[in-house]
């Protein structure tokens, strides 16, 4: 059997047909092209780790000299070499099969951009592959390190009631909710609080860990929290503005609802690595709602 830390089963290996769903987001795709336009310099060097299909090495070709896009999946890469032969400058690219924590361009590049993002930062390898990105880069090349797509990442964390109903049979199980869309089985009971913010050009923790009190701003039942990610793509300086794009939102069921008022406040705690599984973060959660009018604290993680 699989181990939940098998890179297999942690979004490393995305098959062909999945990046479909990649290529129909028209909000990611927008964000992508708008904030690699901005980017990449005319005429400059660009590396992307982790190509897929190859979309945003094509993005990055439209005002590069140079594009290497490295992929993993032999399959991807394949259909890589030939989807891009079918495009505009796509002949351009230089597609590598190599393990994105092993490669290095040939030559300092200007930009390098890395799609390998799951919300909460859970699954895929985004922030392991960055940092290790820098450090063999930093060592081969020296300063300065080059611009990355995306800059920045923000993650919060917000107290949600959820209906897990469907279709009269009810499901406490993980869902991945489009961003983008109105979710009327998921009722707001508190602000989404911030637990991480942080820039890949600077270092970045393996652990992401938070613990803290969010206050309760509707009455319902609280039995889920919901993960939200939100990718800088690219900090437009002139404008003082930014190219945003959200990852789907994660909703984690609770072992336990709990009837909260307003006033009534939670605390949560938990602390797993980037990358790690679903279920490693759902290992360390703990949450205790803390009701506003009374000593009594009502402990919520464990029981069933
Ligand atoms: C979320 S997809 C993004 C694909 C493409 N960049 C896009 O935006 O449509 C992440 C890609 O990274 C690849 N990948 C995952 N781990 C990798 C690694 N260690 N080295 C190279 N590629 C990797 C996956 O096979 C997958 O194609």
């Amino acid at each position: 059997m699989a181990r939940s830390d098998d890179s297999s089963v942690l979004g490393q290996f995305i098959p062909l047909h999945y990046h479909h769903n990649m290529l129909s987001d028209g909000v990611r795709m927008r964000g992508f092209k708008t904030a690699i336009d901005y980017a990449v310099p005319l005429g400059g060097k660009v590396l992307e780790l982790g190509g897929g299909t190859g979309v945003l090495s094509f993005f990055a070709m439209q005002k590069a000299g140079k594009v290497w896009c490295v992929e993993r999946n032999p399959e991807l890469v394949s259909k890589a070499r030939q989807i891009l032969s079918l495009n505009d400058c796509g002949k351009k690219i230089k597609v590598i099969k190599a393990d994105a924590f092993e490669y290095l361009p040939p030559e300092p590049v200007d930009v390098v951009i890395c799609e390998m993002i799951h919300v909460a930062m859970l699954r895929e390898k985004q922030i392991p592959i960055i940092n290790s990105f820098k450090e063999r880069y930093l060592a081969r090349f020296g300063n300065p390190l080059p611009q990355f797509v995306p800059e920045a990442f923000i993650q919060a964390v917000q107290p949600v009631e959820h209906d897990f109903t469907f279709d009269g049979f009810y499901a406490p199980i993980p869902i991945l909710q489009n961003p983008n869309l109105i979710h009327e089985k998921t009722r707001e009971l508190g602000t989404p609080m911030v637990y991480q913010l942080h820039t890949y050009r600077d270092p970045i923790p393996y652990q992401c860990e938070w613990s803290g009190d969010i206050e309760i701003e509707k009455e319902g039942s609280l039995n889920a929290l919901r993960f939200v990610t939100k990718n800088i793509l690219a900090v437009v300086t002139e404008t003082k503005k930014t190219i945003d794009w959200h990852s789907h939102y994660l909703i984690l069921p609770l072992p336990k609802a709990h009837p909260v008022s307003l006033g009534d406040s939670i605390r949560i705690g938990f602390s797993y690595k980037a990358g790690a599984s679903i279920s490693d973060l759902e290992e360390t959660l703990t949450t205790e709602v803390r009701p506003s009018s009374s000593e009594s604290r009502l402990p919520a993680t464990g029981a069933a």
